[in-house]
């Protein structure tokens, strides 16, 4: 069987599905490149080979001719997309977050109940990263006791124009909350969120710190700071009754030269993620094939968690006071 896929947005996270789909992935044929950018659709199209190329992505994402789509434009096209895509009858592989509004993502999951099947997978691929996959089967073969508390740390080295700290919760920080409820298994039932008074909190990329509590009584902190300036840098530790666990990012080699030594940061997040990636696009062409869900991957039901979680933390950070998150019931599709 030969997956046919539409990949709508040839950005930089697009250009990482069409190189892994094109050179790393069996079973699949890019059939169709989707940019609102003729331009760039065209050169990635000749780059890879892919026969289509299209500048309308409702198009795109219902064509007769694909099985399945890939979306990674911006944030805002994700759920108009997912939404014709699904009912199109295509599986879909939708890049974070699903919507930055759960009200969209309610409109997904009503719309995949009422179909009856689980067909989107969401990209918060760090639950397919070896060392958070690490992490989770130290805390299930119970070598650490009972999780406590889960810190995560989340650095870039520059923050993009106009970046606030609005937007460290409602972009970067869904892939820490995802992480969260993966590892601990638990739902998150408030959120606080701080911002260090030495920083003005209106500059571009002005980090931001929150606290989590979560149903089952576990803490999670999470900094995101885009302004980092060393290097892209994700760090968790997960910490247990009887010890603790921390992430260690892949790394292949140390510089030993002028009387030290070092080791060197990614400066984006495609090599520190590149298994991960490679991994998450796998299994989603083999739920394909299977016609069941990764039991791993983030579903639509993740998906609303996250934005709901910040959402919750956007008010939090206007108002400077703890916030209950209400989530709905968990629809049994998702159960
Ligand atoms: N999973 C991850 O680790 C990760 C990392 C970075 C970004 N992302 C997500 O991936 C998505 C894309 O991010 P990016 O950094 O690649 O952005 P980007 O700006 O580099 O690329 C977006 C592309 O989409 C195109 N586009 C915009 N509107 C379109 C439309 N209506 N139809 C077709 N094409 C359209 C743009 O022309 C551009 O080429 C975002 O939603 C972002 O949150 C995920």
């Amino acid at each position: 069987m030969t997956i046919r896929i539409a990949l709508i947005g040839t950005g930089v996270m697009g250009m990482d599905h069409a190189r892994l789909f094109a050179e790393e992935l069996p079973g699949v044929e890019l059939h169709t490149v989707c940019d609102m950018s003729a331009e760039r659709a065209g050169q990635v199209a000749e780059r890879f080979g892919i026969r289509q190329v299209l500048t309308d992505a409702v198009q795109a994402a219902t064509h007769p001719d694909v099985d399945a789509v890939v979306i990674a434009s911006p944030d805002d096209t994700h759920a108009p997309l997912t939404l014709a895509a699904l009912q199109a009858g295509k599986h879909v592989l939708c890049e974070k977050p699903l919507s930055p509004s759960s009200e969209e993502c309610r409109q997904v999951m009503d719309l995949e109940s009422r179909l009856g099947h689980q067909r989107v997978q969401i990209g918060f691929m760090r639950r397919f990263d070896p060392s958070y996959t690490d992490m989770k089967a130290t805390l299930q073969r119970n070598a650490v006791g009972r999780a406590i508390m889960f810190h995560c740390f989340h650095r870039n080295v520059t923050a993009p124009a106009n970046f606030t700290g609005q937007m460290a919760i409602s972009n970067s920080a869904p892939h820490e909350f995802d992480a969260a409820r993966f590892m601990l298994d638990d739902e998150m039932a408030a959120i606080s969120v701080f911002q260090p008074r030495a920083v003005d909190a209106g500059k571009t990329g002005a980090p931001v710190f929150m606290v989590l509590e979560s149903r089952g009584g576990r803490l999670v902190n999470v900094e995101i700071n885009n302004n980092a300036g060393y290097g892209y840098d994700v760090r968790a530790e997960l910490v247990g009754e009887r010890g603790s666990v921390f992430l260690r990012a892949p790394v292949h080699s140390e510089l030993h030269a002028d009387l030290r030594a070092s080791e060197r940061y990614a400066p984006d997040w495609r090599p520190r993620f590149a298994e991960a990636y490679r991994l998450q696009n796998l299994a989603w062409l083999r739920s394909i094939v299977s016609g069941k869900p990764s039991p791993i991957a983030s579903n639509a039901w993740d998906a609303y968690c996250a934005t709901r979680i910040a959402e919750t933390g956007v008010q939090a950070l206007a108002s400077g006071t703890r916030q209950t998150i209400d989530l709905i019931d968990k629809p049994a599709l998702y159960a």
